[in-house]
């Protein structure tokens, strides 16, 4: 967890530092830091700054004159300590000559904790970070570098790391494992970050560093211990995104941007992956005979991925008549799974940098078995450690709870399902029915979001209710969960979602006049299934909110607000544009009960801690 940022340069590093924190606060913001290092009247000086809370109250705190050649930060998503201005980063070793800032865990910080307090160190944090440049002085005499490898040497865990030493003046030396880190290359300087947003509009040439680098960053180059003579040019890399891709564009919030992008974002993720010819999707980065020889589909995922992943198991069992299942990442990982040889097993994220699913990945990679990723951010990880895959190409989504991702990944699904499905018996007619189908996708959706008012006025009148239920059916069920998840995320509301049959074994104790239930009535087969179980709900008093298809006038007539998607030719398609209402819905609660849409507490757009 937590963002890292560094600038070595001829530049005042302090913009890029506040700037860069500003890109990775989506990694954390419980507290922020920075260090900068500059000389005065000969001598190398460090100005340290951190403060808990969010990155304005360290802005606030930061003199204006403030200024540096190279410098370090940190934002803080807090793992091992409480969030308080002693905990937050950049920690100084005792001697206050090196100061570091890590995301990740050190595993055996308590032992190393331990034998230095015996050596005399004393330590001002709970956190398991401040080890690190307390070990790398206790290791330190007169390089730094060198400190570091061997002060790395002792530590067991995972670690992105940024660390610098006063008597070495416009140094940084960084090391990765685990966490993701990234080098960016320019004339006057070398920007430091855990993700390449902070560095996007510096710089378009960068470095991903790989598990177990340990670099020296100087104003003169790079140094690469562990590259043969220190040829790294190779693995420099040319970016392509947009700043503007990370900006709000006249929106208040990313999350409504975000939202507000699904039809062109969408429209992305099929573009170039229609095979009109043969009726079915052109997948590259699959084996073709993957798509034969299957005869079992397992996702690993997690949050908002893990529901876009129970979906996509709907739809290959629904479509491609192939058995799919989905495991939460994290419990994948311990459970000592059975691995098929002809299994196809997909690793679903939008950063790609989710700690548990990159385990789970490597759990099944080392039993054999083959990982496609199914990944939003380009250069992430599960992206560059998988077996194939495709990317989902929604655009950068900084907004921490997750919306385009979602739609985007189901497209995705869309065209394995039809893939699998045309290998499978499915007509070369019903393949094309299918993928004009997904081609309408964008307008649905666009037709959708112009409901906005109705389901602003919809969450205005709802948004003082302590629960909420969210109820569908089939594959309406898995939209319900990423409803209620929306729901929690941003506007802390209670939200549970439940399989609409299921509300009659439990659930519908909690019915009452102040707990309205959502549910999802697409009309397919299930749709007087659903309408009995909201029947069951009105007969005790509890108020219902429809999500339902434009024109059905039987459903609107029995639930108390209605609000309408689209008919669409195949019921399999209402996903998207009914997780597009629940997306405003949510949206619009948290920001009527004046909530940070954008930055929800406790929570981080991408955990890469397990
Ligand atoms: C975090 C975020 C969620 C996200 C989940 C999985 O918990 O707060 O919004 O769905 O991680 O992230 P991923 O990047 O793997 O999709």
């Amino acid at each position: 967890m937590c963002g890292i940022v560094g600038y070595v340069g001829t530049e005042n590093a302090v913009p890029y530092l506040i700037n860069g924190l500003k890109k990775l606060e989506y990694r954390g913001y419980d507290s922020s830091g920075i260090i900068v290092g500059k000389i005065e009247g000969g001598e190398p000086k460090f100005y340290l700054y951190k403060k808990a809370g969010k990155l304005s109250q360290l802005v606030g705190v930061l003199p204006k004159e403030l200024s540096g050649s190279w410098g370090i930060g940190h934002t803080r998503w807090a793992t091992h300590g409480m969030v308080t201005d002693l905990n937050a980063h950049p920690f100084y070793g005792n001697r206050n000559k090196v100061a570091a800032v890590h995301n990740g865990i050190i595993e055996n910080f308590q032992q190393l904790r331990a034998d230095l307090q015996k050596e005399g160190v004393e330590f001002s944090s709970e956190t398991d970070s401040e080890v690190i440049p307390n070990l790398v002085e206790k290791h330190y005499s007169g390089n730094l570098l060198d400190a570091v490898q061997k002060a790395l040497n002792e530590v067991i865990g995972t670690y992105a790391l940024a660390i610098t030493c006063v008597d070495e003046p416009d140094k940084i030396v960084v090391a990765k494992r685990g966490g993701p880190l990234v080098i960016g290359l320019s004339d006057n300087a070398y920007y430091i970050a855990s993700d390449v947003n902070a560095i996007v509009g510096n710089t378009t040439r960068v470095i991903y560093l790989e598990d177990g680098d340990i670099v020296e960053v100087t104003k003169d180059g790079l140094k690469f211990p562990n590259v043969i003579n220190n040829d790294y040019a190779k693995r420099v890399e040319e970016i392509t995104i947009n700043a503007h891709e990370t900006e709000k564009c006249g929106y208040e919030t990313y999350m409504e941007k975000e939202i507000n992008e699904q039809p062109e974002s969408i429209e992305r993720a099929f573009a170039g992956r229609i095979d009109m010819e043969n009726a079915t999707a052109k997948m590259s980065g699959f084996e073709d005979d993957i798509f034969k020889r299957t005869k079992k589909i397992c996702c690993m995922s997690a949050g908002t991925s893990w529901y876009a992943s129970y979906e996509g198991c709907l739809l290959f069992e629904q479509i491609a008549r192939i058995f799919a299942y989905t495991e939460f990442s994290s419990e994948l990982r311990y459970k000592n799974p059975l691995v098929g040889e002809d299994d196809v097993y997909l690793a679903v994220s939008q950063s790609g940098e989710t700690a548990d699913t990159i385990y789970a990945m490597k759990e099944i990679q080392e039993k054999g078995g083959k990982v496609f990723g199914i990944c939003n951010v380009v250069s992430s990880t599960i992206a560059r450690q998988s077996n194939g895959g495709a990317f989902i190409h929604a655009g950068p989504e900084i907004a921490v709870a997750s919306t385009k991702a979602f739609s985007n990944t189901l497209i995705i699904f869309y065209l394995l399902a039809l893939k699998f499905a045309r290998q499978r018996g499915m007509s070369k007619e019903d393949g094309l029915k299918f993928i004009k189908q997904i081609m309408q996708q964008p307008r649905l959706v666009k037709e959708t979001l112009m409901n906005r008012e109705k389901i602003h006025a919809v969450a205005k009148k709802y948004c003082g209710a302590k629960d909420f239920l969210f109820l569908g059916r089939g594959l309406m069920y898995p939209i319900a969960l990423e409803g209620a998840l929306k729901l929690k995320e941003i506007s802390y509301i209670h939200a549970e979602a439940f399989a609409a049959g299921e509300i009659k074994h439990g659930p519908i104790a909690m019915v009452n006049e102040n707990a309205p239930s959502v549910f999802l009535v697409p009309d397919d087969y299930l749709r007087e299934k659903v309408i009995s179980n909201i029947k069951e709900i009105k007969a005790r008093k509890g108020p219902v909110i429809a999500i339902g298809v434009e024109g059905d006038t039987e459903l609107e007539a029995i639930v108390d607000d209605f609000i309408a998607v689209p008919k669409v030719e195949n019921p399999v398609f209402y996903a998207i544009p009914m997780v597009a209402v629940c997306q405003l819905f949510a949206f619009y609660c948290a920001r009527e009960l004046g909530k940070d849409v954008d930055q929800p507490r406790n929570l981080a757009k991408s955990v890469t801690v397990e």
